[in-house]
């Protein structure tokens, strides 16, 4: 992908970090998503009182563009304040691989960027339906 939309996604990802609701684990996240019609979706994590309800940063992007009629995703950006960039939960790579392989791109605190495609990160992911492949 461009690096022009890479740095675009890392830099969304970094302010929608700052609305993160984490005052449980004080661990915010941020993520940016774009999807196939070039529509960029942002999220962060949302916690709460009862811990387990807790929704992560990158399923909050995902819920959000697809209730808004997106169903094919081409990058994500995941921003944290973690010095080595923060990696997505094993519920968030399936809930992602869902609706494509893509390039999911992590930055920290101090720049530090690593990128991975999604199938790197979720080998042999579930699907029902083999068609969406993105
Ligand atoms: N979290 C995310 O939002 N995304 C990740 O990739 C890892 C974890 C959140 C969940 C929780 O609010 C906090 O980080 C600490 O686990």
């Amino acid at each position: 992908m461009e690096e022009k939309m890479k740095n675009k996604l890392m830099s969304l990802a970094l302010s929608a970090k700052e609305k993160a609701y984490a005052p449980f684990s004080n661990f915010k996240v941020g993520a940016a998503l774009l999807t196939e019609s070039g529509e960029i979706y942002t999220g962060v994590n949302v916690e709460n009182s009862s811990y387990g309800l807790t929704i992560c940063a990158e399923r909050t992007a995902a819920v959000k563009a697809v209730s808004e009629g997106q169903k094919i995703f081409k990058a994500i950006a995941i921003a944290s304040d973690s010095e080595t960039p923060a990696s997505p939960c094993g519920a968030c790579r399936q809930f992602l691989w869902e609706f494509g392989d893509f390039p999911v791109i992590l930055v920290s605190s101090k720049g530090n960027v690593k990128e991975y495609m999604l199938s790197e990160l979720i080998p042999e992911g579930f699907r029902l339906k083999a068609e969406q492949k993105g």
